[in-house]
């Protein structure tokens, strides 16, 4: 009986070891049999969007970060405030998402052809992908089998987002508590090869640094005076992009600005004062960089961070709703 054990146990362990079992449950052909279309109509809504204006492929895949690190990849990031509850989306650093309406637009196509299966935290990861991959990035495989929360908390986006402000030790800390690596962190960085930035995420940078009118002596000077002349002190409205002449095509650029000291935040800048990040940022600017398909890995990492799975949650029929 404990021989048999012992081995059935061995035989569990071979198998989460290979991949064969996800450790969170979840699985690449999770519907093949119940919504066997389901990866055909997410990309449908998105390329839809996408090709009638190139700049939402960055909010879609920002949309999926912001869902994972507050309570896990669990949808929580779509629902709308209550009148008892202020949501997530409602967070300072939520107000600039865009693309809710390409998220409902595939969840009431699935509605019509599966309906109650497809979980929203599972359209999300499905979006965000076909949004890199539509962009000239890479692709990869989305692990599906994600149920949706029900709560969501201003308060928890607050506290557990990342800001642009952060330095290395406070990303290790952020991006180790949910189970990231110090690779993830500068692989997931990479996403701001993509979209733009509003002026008050990193105009301090340029005005104000340390509260003596000085600039981040870590931003290329040059660089500093180039933004001065598109955001004016306390600019609340302009968005500059992040990459400079191609940010609605996903390539390896952001290395390549990040080496230059021309990464718009604090947070990117930073990546250049850690052995390993600053190794990989420099590594990248080269031919033969291995950007492309880090960044699947990372993205299928970051896309297990808590999930729901089994009977837990729910599947909503609209994704600002609980059932
Ligand atoms: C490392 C920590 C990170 C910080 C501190 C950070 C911070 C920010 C900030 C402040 C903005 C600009 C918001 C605005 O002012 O409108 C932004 C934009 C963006 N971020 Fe990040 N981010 C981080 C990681 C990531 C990750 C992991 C991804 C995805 C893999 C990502 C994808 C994006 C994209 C695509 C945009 C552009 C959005 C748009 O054009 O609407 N970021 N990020």
């Amino acid at each position: 009986m404990a021989t048999l054990t012992i081995l059935s146990i061995f035989i569990i362990y071979i198998a989460f070891v290979l991949g064969l079992v996800n450790s969170q449950g979840l699985d690449v052909e999770y519907y093949k049999k119940t919504c066997p279309n389901v990866e055909v109509i997410v990309k449908k809504a998105v390329a839809d969007s996408i090709s009638s204006d190139a700049t939402m492929a960055a909010p879609l895949l920002r949309m999926h970060f912001h869902d994972c690190f507050v309570r896990g990849c669990d949808g929580s990031v779509l629902l709308n405030s209550t009148k008892s509850n202020q949501a997530e989306k409602d967070a300072i650093a939520n107000l600039s998402l865009r693309g809710f309406q390409v998220i409902d637009a595939a969840k009431s196509a699935l509605e019509k052809q599966c309906p109650g299966t497809v979980s929203c935290a599972d359209i999300l990861a499905l979006a965000a992908r076909d949004a890199v991959s539509l962009i000239n990035g890479p692709t990869w495989k989305v692990q599906l089998g994600r149920r949706d929360g029900r709560v969501s908390i201003l308060s928890e986006a607050t506290t557990n987002l990342p800001t642009p402000f952060d330095n290395f030790t406070t990303l290790k800390t952020t991006f180790g508590a949910l189970g990231l690596s110090v690779k993830d962190i500068v692989v997931l960085s990479g996403g701001h090869t993509i979209g733009v930035s509003h002026c008050f995420s990193f105009s301090s940078r340029l005005y104000n640094f340390t509260g003596k009118g000085d600039m981040d002596p870590n931003m290329d000077k040059n660089y500093v005076v180039q933004l001065k002349t598109k955001c004016k002190p306390n600019d609340v409205t302009t968005t500059v992009s992040m990459d400079p002449g191609s940010f609605t095509k996903f390539e390896t650029d952001y290395y390549t600005l990040v080496s230059k000291r021309r990464g718009m935040f604090v947070s990117d800048a930073t990546l250049l004062t850690d052995k390993q990040t600053r190794a990989y940022v420099l590594a990248q600017s080269f031919n033969g960089s291995t950007f492309f398909q880090d960044f699947g890995v990372s993205m299928v990492n970051m896309g297990k961070i808590g999930v729901l799975t089994g009977k837990s949650g729910e599947i909503r029929k609209q994704c600002a709703f609980t059932n």
